[in-house]
């Protein structure tokens, strides 16, 4: 399936309209999506919709919830979910279609979708103080940080909490590769992460994800429950910080759900190469996870206190932890 028409709409301006959702997109859907996402000026990461128009990523529940007039497309909402989790990739309505009930009709139409569908939480950031802002409030949607110039949002549906997405028993957690399945689970994970270390590693999936494709020596681990939620991400990438020729060296960052530390050592295990020196970045006041790390022969290399600010207490004490294999 493609395109499939969810309804029509008469929009402000008392011109009629058909509201859609476009689901794995053929050859001619990804044509015009491509077209409409990467011709205006705004929408975000226009590459990455090329990317992910055109690429196939099993395990990926991408919709492209559309507005057409006339057959054109006048408003487009892009959203992924995985594990009962969803985000919003991208909402975008072209100048000379705003105010018009265009983005407001899409939103309903996907929160009903979502919601319908046993979803449990969706989240995402948008630029603070933007309209969308709004717009968002209007359907249910919280502010629930704002840094650097973006406001991070959340909505919780049928009755969920982030405790109802974290909840079950570290036994049942299972290693596996990270996949495009993990995207959103992954994504839920960094959203909650808290930080008892400091990660030089988090960042965009879809670079980790192609680099891991391109690399052999690196790994990328999730920890998951049998229902595809993730619970843990473990990261080992080759860098050349070390500088022999005879020993490759590798970061490695690990983080684990503190309801699922019972896991840790697994996912650890299961990450760690057979040879070659590994170093890890931890804030030295986790004492849990400093030992964790110690137990397994690992060793304060240097503290990178003095490298940030040494003169802003505030700045978290990161040791570089390491150990040769
Ligand atoms: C934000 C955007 C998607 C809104 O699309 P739209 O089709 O014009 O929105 P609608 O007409 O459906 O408006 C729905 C609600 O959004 C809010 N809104 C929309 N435009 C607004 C504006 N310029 N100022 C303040 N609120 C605004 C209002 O609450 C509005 O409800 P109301 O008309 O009952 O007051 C559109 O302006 C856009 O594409 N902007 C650039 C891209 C962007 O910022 N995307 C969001 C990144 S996540």
């Amino acid at each position: 399936m493609s395109y499939h028409k969810m309804k029509d709409v008469v929009l402000k301006d008392g011109q009629s309209a058909e509201l859609g959702v476009v689901i794995a997109p053929g050859a001619d859907w990804q044509k015009r999506l491509c077209a409409y996402l990467n011709a205006t000026p705004e929408p975000e990461g226009s590459h990455f919709h090329r990317f992910l128009l055109t690429q196939d990523v099993p395990g990926l529940e991408a919709r492209y919830f559309v507005m057409l007039r006339g057959g054109e497309i006048t408003g487009c909402i892009f959203t992924t979910d995985g594990a009962s989790v969803g985000y919003i990739n991208s909402t975008f309505v072209p100048r000379t279609f705003r105010q018009l009930g265009i983005a407001g009709n899409l939103m309903e139409a996907l929160e009903a979708d979502f919601s319908g569908r046993g979803g449990k939480v969706r989240f995402f950031t948008t630029r603070t103080g933007s309209p969308a802002e709004k717009l968002f409030e209007k359907v249910g949607y919280q502010a629930v940080w704002e840094r650097s110039g973006r406001t991070g949002m959340e909505k919780h549906y049928n009755q969920s909490t982030w405790e109802d997405v974290f909840s079950g028993e570290a036994e049942d957690a299972q290693v596996e590769e990270m996949t495009w399945a993990h995207w959103n689970p992954h994504r839920a994970l960094m959203w909650t992460r808290e930080g008892d270390a400091y990660h030089p590693l988090v960042g965009n999936f879809l670079t980790r994800i192609q680099e891991c494709a391109a690399q052999d020596q690196m790994r990328w681990k999730a920890l998951t429950l049998l229902d595809g939620r993730l619970v843990g991400t473990a990261v080992l990438r080759p860098h050349d910080r070390w500088g022999k020729e005879d020993l490759v060296s590798y970061v490695l960052d690990l983080y684990v759900h503190p309801r699922f530390r019972g896991g840790t050592e697994r996912l650890f295990e299961a990450t760690m190469p057979d040879a070659g020196h590994v170093q890890i970045f931890l804030d030295r006041s986790s004492k849990e996870t400093v030992a964790f790390f110690l137990e397994r022969g690992f060793r304060l290399e240097t503290s990178l206190r003095d490298d940030f600010n040494h003169h802003d207490p505030t700045t978290p004490d990161i040791g570089v932890y390491g150990q040769t294999l």
